[in-house]
């Protein structure tokens, strides 16, 4: 039987290290970490995530300040709000939460984060530092399934890993990360040829694709590690992920549940970055 791995342990786990971490800081500099986050408009998701960022924030030690901005927000006003807490030495990082209103332009929004900020590891400098091994902040969701991977004992060098799925935020740099921990990493996405031969070579399978249920045993190698970074509902109004649980946990040797596997990590990771942030200095 598959050994499930649990990201609300492991998540629990990093977040007690962080607090530990948070509160020494406070003890030997008595000064706070701040993270600013930024909502535009009140998207009911976007409102439930950026309540659940604030939450780790306060559970860990961490200050966070709240930007509540009306739908209508100018890209000018939002620049602007940016450059100013650029500017705050008391802020250390800074979260825009996604998507915002179509007037606003992300990318250029992204852009005008200081690097020494972007958490997220959303900025250019941020994603071209992971590509070339330098230090900077890696995206939240690839960095926690690393996490999940090691904390787990599953070795990643020299292992056939196959991501399905090439978003900025998790696709592209999820490749890069394992790369990095000398894995051989092929990026399938939706114009892949047999995708089925493709992640039936993985002895590590990411999947970030975005449709529930897809991924069904004939997809997976037995004895493969199955990450799975979908979360939807299903036609019983269930949670489900994009990989068919109940069909590949049999043939598999480790798998991330939906809920409970991928999700708690993200917030551990911006965790994690947001304490780099304000520790770098
Ligand atoms: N929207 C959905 N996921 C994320 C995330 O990780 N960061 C931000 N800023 N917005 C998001």
């Amino acid at each position: 039987m598959a050994q499930i791995i649990d990201g609300k342990i492991i998540s629990a786990q990093i977040k007690e290290e962080l607090k530990q971490k948070v509160a020494e800081r406070k003890r030997t500099q008595g000064t706070e970490i701040c993270l600013a986050v930024i909502q535009v408009g009140s998207d009911p998701a976007s409102t439930v995530y950026v309540g659940n960022k604030k939450k780790a924030c306060a559970y860990i030690g961490i200050a966070s300040l709240a930007y509540e901005l009306p739908e209508e927000t100018t890209q000018e006003e939002l620049l602007e709000l940016i450059h100013e807490l650029n500017d705050n030495d008391k802020v250390h990082g800074i979260l825009v939460q996604l998507p915002l209103p179509g007037q606003i332009n992300e990318n250029a929004v992204i852009r005008a984060i200081d690097p020494k900020k972007d958490v997220d590891g959303f900025h250019l400098q941020s994603v071209g530092a992971l590509c070339i091994g330098q230090s900077g902040f890696v995206s939240c969701t690839p960095a926690g399934i690393i996490q999940l991977l090691k904390r787990s004992g599953i070795e990643i060098a020299g292992k056939e890993c196959v991501v399905v799925g090439r978003s900025n935020i998790v696709g592209k740099p999820m490749a890069l990360l394992l790369l990095r921990e000398n894995a051989t990493v092929t990026v399938a996405h939706s114009k892949t040829k047999d995708l089925r031969e493709v992640t039936g070579r993985a002895d590590i399978l990411v999947v970030a694709v975005g449709r529930p249920k897809m991924i069904t045993r004939e997809y997976v190698k037995e004895g493969a590690v199955v990450i799975d970074v979908g979360i939807h509902r299903d036609e019983n109004n269930k949670l489900c992920g994009d990989v068919d649980y109940d069909d590949v946990a049999p043939i598999c040797s480790a798998i991330t549940p939906v809920p409970g596997g991928v999700g708690p990590m993200t917030i551990a990771m911006l965790m994690h970055n947001c304490v780099e942030a304000g520790t770098v200095r």
